[in-house]
């Protein structure tokens, strides 16, 4: 039996990690769970899966759970984020959203545990510390990433010799889409995700291409590439999860529906298998596509390639300033185009620091912030 800790169980990717654990009790058990501030789900949690441990980032719902719960162990805020990792377990599934994610990550890879990481963001804005991290304490990344596991599964060991990787895109609910057709699409427009269900940062930067931005750059990291063996392409039905070219020029792709309990149930089951609930292909009634990606009208993939060469605190101001520009998009205060804008402007402000460390990354990160709130605000910085 697998001890798993669930951090982020409340967000889209951590309700289908409980889904696989309820529908997999033989094999895993969850002994941990955390959420921000959805309290009342996690409650939910707790009950359903007996759950002893749990830590939730802000204090004030807390009493919700001194109220109802005798014999729980509760840890709070990013201080007590080592502590409630502590407990003795065998994966530990990192499924929470932003640059948050990110001492979580590195408190998980310190105990040399397993980590099924989700949150891109550590990779993307730390990608060179994380992997020294996984490498100094022994532990293993495995993807949770469907672009990701897909590349991983399909490598087979065989790094050597890849010749590049071939990262998929669905495109999002934008494709096909110029400038002036952009300047107006609206934020519930653009949360209309055509093949995936996910949180709301992730669809608005799927259909912005930054997500596929911040998977190159994740990619770069996970498989120790240069920014040129990493291609994007457009893959409308998101059946192909992405594929790995030889030096021999043959390529192996990896196909399902798509849905991220196969991804997640991969990573819990590593080396193994697990059986999956979640459908089957119907292979003939396949019409695969592939297109190339407009990146005069996406600009984020070439930001990406862009911010892949130069590194530093790069990664993590593109990721700042693009979580604030979301949440203003979101909030109907800038519109889509203008989530590009304010990464550009941020970025052209930023004073790289070439191989920062984590104090290093972190005050890159507000700085970040604070100069993309002020440019939204109407004020230069
Ligand atoms: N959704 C997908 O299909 C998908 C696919 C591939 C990769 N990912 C990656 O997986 C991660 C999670 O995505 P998601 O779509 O599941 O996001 P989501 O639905 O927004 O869920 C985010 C989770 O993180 C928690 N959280 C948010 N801020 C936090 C903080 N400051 N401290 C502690 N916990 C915090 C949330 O708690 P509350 O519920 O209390 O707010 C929630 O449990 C992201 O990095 C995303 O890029 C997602």
């Amino acid at each position: 039996m697998k001890k798993i800790v669930v951090l982020g169980s409340t967000g889209t990717i951590g309700r289908l990690t409980l889904d696989i654990i309820r529908n997999n009790s033989d094999k895993y058990k969850l002994i941990g769970i955390s959420c921000k501030t959805n309290i009342d789900l996690l409650i939910k949690q707790i009950n359903e899966f007996n759950v002893p441990s749990v830590h939730i980032y802000d204090k004030e719902n807390l009493y919700k759970l001194t109220n109802n719960f005798n014999n729980l162990d509760i840890y709070v805020g990013e201080s007590d984020i080592g502590k409630f990792l502590q407990q003795d377990c065998d994966i530990i599934v990192n499924a929470i959203s932003g640059f948050a994610g990110l001492i979580p990550t590195i408190e998980s890879l310190k105990l040399g545990r397993r980590l099924a990481l989700a949150n891109k963001e550590s990779l993307v804005v730390a990608g060179r510390l994380v992997k020294n991290y996984e490498k100094q304490y022994r532990s293993h990344i495995i993807p949770v990433d469907s672009e990701h596991s897909a590349i991983f599964q399909c490598i087979n060991g065989q790094n050597k010799y890849i010749k590049k990787i071939i990262l998929t895109a669905s495109g999002g609910p934008f494709r096909g889409y110029n400038k002036d057709m952009l300047k107006y699409v609206t934020p519930e427009a653009a949360l209309k995700h055509p093949t995936w269900k996910m949180g709301k940062r992730i669809t608005i930067d799927s259909a912005t291409l930054v997500n596929k931005g911040m998977e190159m750059i994740e990619a770069k990291w996970l498989f120790g590439l240069n920014h040129d063996q990493i291609q994007v392409i457009v893959h409308p039905q998101s059946i192909v999860h992405s594929m790995v070219q030889f030096i021999d020029n043959s390529y192996t792709g990896l196909l399902s529906i798509p849905d991220m309990r196969i991804p997640i149930g991969y990573a819990l089951s590593f080396p193994e298998r697990i059986e999956n609930y979640c459908g089957e292909l119907n292979l003939f009634g396949l019409n695969l596509s592939f297109e190339e990606v407009d990146m005069d009208t996406f600009e984020a993939i070439k930001l990406a390639y862009d911010i892949m060469k130069e590194d530093g605190t790069y990664p993590a101001v593109f990721n700042a300033a693009d979580e604030v520009a979301v949440d203003a998009f979101l909030r109907n205060i800038i519109g889509f185009l203008d989530i590009i804008d304010v990464i550009k402007y941020v970025l052209d402000k930023n004073k790289n620091i070439k191989n920062p460390t984590i104090a290093d990354i972190i005050e890159a990160n507000n700085w970040a912030r604070t100069a993309a709130k002020r440019f939204i605000s109407g004020r230069t910085y």
